[in-house]
């Protein structure tokens, strides 16, 4: 059986949130749930496939030099090291809110993707954005977006089973 790792950032808020309801909704298979600050990314190599969970926060301070954000870090500490995630896939998950930023609805999801085939990785589970109202977002590709979107500010009780629908597309893919 595949070893999967759930990582997230930031932590303390909805990302954190959103990441013990995936937890919880995986049904029993082994998962590992990481916030990334602490985290290693040498130990990438340990697990098989990974759920990555971010949050949109403003995407013009994201790869500034000075950014302290957490996933700005992880993924230059991968280049930095030449860590190759080829063969491993990644399905992501973000959060976002549609009301205040409708033009930039969980762009940072894109971010992710892209910083993870960089390294090598497949990104999988896809995921339509009927149900949602948002005018534009850098993560919709093919009016798809590039992971599972989610507003816990606006529509948390949705999120339970946005996520379950979402672990039926992903968790075999992962198995
Ligand atoms: C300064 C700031 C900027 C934000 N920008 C966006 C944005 O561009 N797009 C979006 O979908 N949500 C945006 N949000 C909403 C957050 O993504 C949302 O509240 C999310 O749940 C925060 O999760 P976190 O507290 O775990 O980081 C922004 C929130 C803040 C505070």
């Amino acid at each position: 059986m595949s070893k999967v790792a759930l990582l997230y950032a930031p932590k303390g808020g909805s990302v954190e949130v959103a990441a013990k309801r995936v937890e919880k909704l995986y049904d029993g298979a082994q998962l590992d749930v990481i916030e990334i600050s602490n985290f290693d990314v040498q130990n990438l190599m340990a697990y098989d496939h990974f759920i990555l969970g971010c949050s949109t926060v403003g995407a013009e301070s994201w790869e500034d030099a000075d950014s302290d954000n957490e996933w700005d870090r992880f993924f230059h500490d991968i280049e930095e090291r030449n860590i190759s995630l080829k063969g491993k896939k990644v399905a992501i998950f973000g959060l976002g809110n549609q009301i205040l930023y409708p033009e930039h609805f969980v762009d940072a999801m894109q971010i992710l993707k892209k910083e993870s085939e960089k390294a090598g990785a497949k990104v999988i589970g896809y995921w339509p954005t009927e149900g949602y109202d948002f005018t534009d977002s850098e993560a919709v590709v093919d009016d798809k977006f590039v992971g599972l979107a989610l507003d816990e500010d606006n529509e948390d009780e949705l999120s339970d089973q946005r996520i379950s629908e979402w672990l039926k597309i992903v968790k075999p893919e992962l198995e």
